[in-house]
């Protein structure tokens, strides 16, 4: 798009969500929602992207910083007409289209994107408005025809109290526009406050262009849950289950079994491999890969992690910034914790806890174990309730179990400590030197037998 200002219109508060952080930084699916605008922009090719900031503007502009946008403070704000008079001298002379898109109407397609430009291009049109129509109007913007079926105008609600022909209109303004360049720096400075709230809406520029004798053109998008608003909770809960309906759909198309898509959520970054079966109530966030053919049971979190293919992760496990391989099986009731790394077929089940170690290939720790930071070797068998004390108060110190060590049940490892390749260690051992390779330590109390001394008077 060339010669395209994008405006991004983000510096409200967002009184209506009832929150102490502004509006667009609210999460859809783990990441902002103003991200997937930038992102729909992005994939369209936008290059010139101007975001308008104004409440708790540090905030927005930190999360938007991996971006490259620029950005226009809005201080105080009043209107999104007033946010376009703050960016416009922003815009490079040479922008012949000025698009603006809201950031609480973070969902619209790139193909959305197109259309609202292609036809404002082919139309030369001073504005081309995005419009849906909704079974209720509900508190958008009313979209005002003519005899003739031109737009003449964008009614807000607040300003039409007394107009219910107005208030009756279902065809409602998105926020989406464009723009010609030279007809906003020419007339945008005509805006007038609303007598009703004080505001300077960018909405009045419709109606100011067909006074300039300009023409106005209207895209009626179909797409229309994609472009709604989000301004409370109950609309951010309605963008997720759109959005997370949107991309469980895609994995279903590309081979992935969701047993109920409705109890699934999955962040748009999550990538899976096909013939994996997921059950309900399963939660993969942030940059997440899951391979082909695994199977991940009810009640899971993956959260910034790799499986391989074939793995297995059974019901009520927690998996954080993790890589699993191929085959390997988690769970029940597992925590892998962030720096894990099971190799090839390891073995991990219930209440096993993992954290900043290295399995090696076909590791069993069946039960009950904390292995914290430790590297432990092929074939080793970790006995039920094996722990790794990796703290002592001030640091964190190394296990090493070499590879074919067996460790017997309820054996603590006081790090920093090595057993060597094949070594056996007893149950119950508190080990706190090394054991060299292919011997047996234990070190435990010995048992004795004792007889109790018959007291006086008792029954034999
Ligand atoms: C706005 C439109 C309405 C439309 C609806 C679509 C106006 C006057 N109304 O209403 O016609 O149907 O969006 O969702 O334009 N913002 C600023 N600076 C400001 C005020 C707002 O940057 O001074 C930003 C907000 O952060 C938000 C966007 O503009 O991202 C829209 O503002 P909001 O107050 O949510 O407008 P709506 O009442 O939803
Ligand atoms: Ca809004």
């Amino acid at each position: 798009m060339p010669n395209v200002t994008a405006v991004l219109l983000a510096a409200g508060q967002g009184t209506r969500m009832k929150s102490s952080h502004p509006k667009v930084l609210h999460e859809i699916l783990g990441r902002p929602m103003i991200a997937y605008l930038v992102d729909a922009l992005k994939s369209r090719g936008m290059a010139d992207i101007l975001a308008v900031v104004g409440y708790q503007a540090e905030k927005v502009q930190a999360a938007l910083a991996p971006y490259g946008l620029r950005f226009v403070l809005q201080e105080p704000q009043q209107g999104t007409g007033h946010a376009v008079q703050v960016a416009l001298p922003a815009a490079p002379p040479e922008t012949e289209t000025v698009m603006v898109l809201c950031g609480d109407v973070p969902l619209i397609s790139g193909e959305s994107i197109d259309n609202l430009y292609q036809l404002h291009q082919q139309s030369g049109a001073a504005v081309t408005v995005q419009t849906v129509e909704l079974p209720d109007g509900a508190h958008y913007g009313r979209v005002v025809r003519d005899d003739t079926g031109q737009v003449r105008d964008v009614v807000q609600v607040k300003d039409a109290a007394h107009r219910p022909d107005i208030l009756a209109i279902r065809e409602i303004n998105t926020g989406a526009y464009c723009f010609d360049a030279a007809f906003l720096r020419q007339a945008l400075s005509e805006l007038t406050v609303s007598p009703v709230t004080g505001e300077i809406y960018l909405t009045d520029m419709i109606a100011l262009a067909r006074r300039h004798g300009r023409g106005v053109e209207a895209l009626l998008d179909p797409d229309w849950e994609n472009l709604l608003g989000i301004n409370s909770r109950r609309e951010l809960a309605q963008a997720t289950r759109v959005l997370r309906r949107r991309i469980n759909e895609a994995h279903m198309a590309a081979g992935v079994t969701l047993m109920d898509p409705e109890a699934t959520f999955i962040g748009p970054l999550v990538t899976i491999g096909r013939d994996t079966v997921i059950y309900p109530n399963v939660f993969l966030e942030g940059e997440t890969s899951i391979g082909e053919n695994c199977r991940l049971e009810p009640q899971v979190l993956i959260r910034d992690s790799h499986l391989a293919d074939g793995v297995i992760v059974k019901m009520g496990s927690v998996i954080e910034g993790s890589r699993i391989g191929p085959g390997a099986d988690v769970g029940p009731m597992a925590r892998l914790r962030p720096g894990s790394e099971l190799k090839s077929r390891v073995h991990i089940g219930n209440f096993v806890e993992v954290k900043k170690s290295v399995l090696h290939e076909g590791v069993k720790a069946g039960h009950l174990t904390y292995l914290g930071d430790a590297e432990v070797g092929a074939g080793v068998n970790v006995g039920a309730g094996t722990i790794t004390c990796n703290y002592d108060g001030v640091q964190k110190h190394r296990t090493v179990i070499e590879d074919g060590a067996f460790i017997g049940s309820n054996t603590a490892l006081v790090a920093p400590v090595t057993v060597g390749e094949g070594a056996y260690i007893g149950a119950g051992s508190t080990i706190t030197e090394d054991v060299p390779s292919g011997k047996l330590a234990i070190a435990r109390g010995r048992q004795v037998i004792l007889t109790r001394k018959k007291q006086p008077g008792a029954p034999d």
